[in-house]
């Protein structure tokens, strides 16, 4: 299967017309279709959007972020954790945090309507991966934008090289899709390396130790291949680095990035670090863009 992704969005336009109509404050409703369990703490939530037109047209770049609201509570931006090479549901993979989200949690079932303005940021430069192999690197719930890239990647395997994922997680019931992650391996489809801080008891066939171990296991040509990361600050300041050591071009690494954001739109100045509007120039950077606004990672 092969999709055409929308070109990467302008990123001086904030009054952009988006695919969820031509006011990009005004969100469409989407239905939740199906609610998810996958940790005690995250849930993963199958959207359709009302309007069937939107919900067969919505198409977006992996890495692309949504701005979900609850008409009373509240907006926040969420990453897409499923592929635009799969229509009409989208995916969202949401962790308990604060009001919003609990709210959420607490009161909104399948079934319930919320409303979606998107897709917003700019996504992966997925046309430069193509012909090249590519090593996704994650960390926690980084793995939540990964798990769209992934999808898009094996969905399209002849398009791109090799596949690895390296992804680390604090314990085994903190991995999120590890069936899915399992059962990709078990094809062959991805080269996927699963590591945990601490087994806590529980099963565990991966490795034990912090994520940036698993990186001297796999065999890579730099010369060829991208690596796209993303986790915690902490997992930043050691990964890169470690990637570099490698010897991966620094702008062959991509990272994507959460900041505090309000409008998504590049209005309200709130994602702002100098003349950077992580709402529209991220929340993916090369680590070359990253390096020269340091306080982009870790703040
Ligand atoms: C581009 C982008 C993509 C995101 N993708 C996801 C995703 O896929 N899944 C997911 O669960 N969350 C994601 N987030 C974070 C998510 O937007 C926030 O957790 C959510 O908006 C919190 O809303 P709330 O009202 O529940 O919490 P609030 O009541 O607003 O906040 C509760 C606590 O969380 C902190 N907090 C809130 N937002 C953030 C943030 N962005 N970074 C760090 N701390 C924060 C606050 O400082 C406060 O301490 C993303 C954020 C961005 C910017
Ligand atoms: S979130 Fe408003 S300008 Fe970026």
């Amino acid at each position: 299967m092969s999709v055409t992704i929308p070109e990467a969005p302008p990123v001086r336009s904030a009054r952009r017309k988006l695919a969820t109509g031509t006011n990009p404050f005004v969100p469409a409703p989407a239905r939740i279709m199906r609610v998810r369990e996958l940790t005690t703490e995250i849930r993963l939530y199958d959207l359709r959007f009302t309007d069937s037109t939107l919900a067969d047209s919505f198409n977006f770049r992996p890495g692309q972020f949504v701005e979900l609201s609850v008409l009373g509570v509240g907006e926040g931006p969420f990453s897409l954790p499923s592929s635009p090479t799969r229509r009409g549901v989208f995916q969202l993979g949401i962790r308990r945090t604060g009001s919003l989200t609990n709210y959420l949690f607490d009161h909104i079932t399948e079934g319930d309507e919320v409303g979606i303005r998107g897709p917003l940021g700019n996504g992966f430069p997925v046309e430069m991966f193509e012909g090249q192999d590519v090593l996704l690197v994650a960390g926690g719930l980084g793995m939540v934008p990964l798990r769209g890239l992934l999808q898009y990647l094996i969905d399209q395997r002849d398009r791109f090289g090799k596949v690895m994922l390296l992804y680390g997680t604090r314990s085994p019931e903190q991995v999120l899709f590890r069936e899915e992650l399992e059962s990709l391996s078990r094809r062959g489809d991805a080269q996927i390396l699963l590591s945990v801080d601490g087994t806590q008891g529980k099963p565990w066939t991966g490795r034990v130790g912090v994520v940036t171990e698993l990186l001297d296991l796999v065999e890579l040509d730099v010369s060829r291949t991208y690596a796209v990361a993303c986790g915690p600050p902490v997992f930043y300041k050691f990964m890169l680095e470690k990637l570099v050591e490698r010897g991966f071009g620094r702008h062959r690494i991509y990272l994507s990035l959460e900041r505090r954001m309000e409008c998504g739109v590049g209005k309200c100045g709130h994602c702002a670090v100098g003349y950077t509007f992580t709402c529209l120039h991220g929340p993916v950077f090369s680590y070359w863009d990253a390096i020269n606004l340091p306080e982009l990672i870790y703040t």
